[in-house]
């Protein structure tokens, strides 16, 4: 069962697209494994994301489009700290600010179940979500040295305050009105 699921119209700006976020059950695993292959480097099989949804730590979010899922996140999150496991974005959906709104609820989400910190691993090649982490608020704390079995690639270590980013982006996200005073335009923040 979804735990949310919202038919609230898609906000549509010229370039960017408004997803509805929600809490994802089991029922959407294949859609997020079919996510996750299409993902230039999958890493994690049907077995493993199953395992998140048995996971009483685990929080798992999804970006839906007209009812399709097209992102999603996994975290975990223990006592005041949450840690982003997977995070990814359809192909041909990214690059219209669907990956900042996952991040952003799901940062909001944490604040409101009590987390302090978020962090994460970024691969040190992958400067696109780097971009979106810094843009966001994290900042580099460290280094894991040959992470990824796969290749042996570094791993950057980034870590976010969430208090600061409440203090500075507010709790809700917010919409704007655009030049004829239509609510349309919005803040992905
Ligand atoms: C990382 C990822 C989730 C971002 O999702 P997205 O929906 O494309 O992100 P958004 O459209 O919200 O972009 C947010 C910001 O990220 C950065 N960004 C996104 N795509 C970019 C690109 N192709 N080139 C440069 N910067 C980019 C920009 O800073 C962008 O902000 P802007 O559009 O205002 O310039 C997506 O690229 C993805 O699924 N990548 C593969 C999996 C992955 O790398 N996951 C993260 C593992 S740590």
């Amino acid at each position: 069962m979804e735990l949310e699921f919202s038919m609230k119209p898609i906000i549509e700006t010229d370039s960017k697209l408004i997803p509805v976020i929600c809490g994802l059950s089991r029922a959407s695993l294949e859609d997020i494994v079919r996510i996750e292959n299409l993902s230039d480097r999958p890493a994690w099989n049907e077995k493993l994301f199953a395992q998140e949804f048995a996971n009483q730590h685990s929080h798992i979010f999804g970006a839906r489009v007209e009812g399709q899922l097209v992102g999603f996140l996994v975290c975990h999150c223990l006592a005041d700290e949450a840690h982003i496991l997977k995070f990814g974005v359809l192909p041909q959906y990214r690059r219209k600010g669907i990956g900042r709104s996952i991040l952003c609820h799901v940062i909001r989400d944490l604040h409101a179940n009590t987390a302090k910190w978020v962090t994460l691993e970024v691969r040190r090649s992958n400067h696109v979500a780097q971009s979106l982490y810094h843009s966001v608020g994290f900042t580099e704390v460290g280094i894991r040295e040959r992470y990824y079995s796969d290749d042996g690639e570094d791993a950057l270590v980034m870590s976010l305050n969430v208090a600061h980013f409440i203090d500075e982006h507010g709790d809700h996200p917010h919409l704007e009105n655009d030049v004829n005073g239509t609510q349309r335009a919005f803040h992905l923040f």
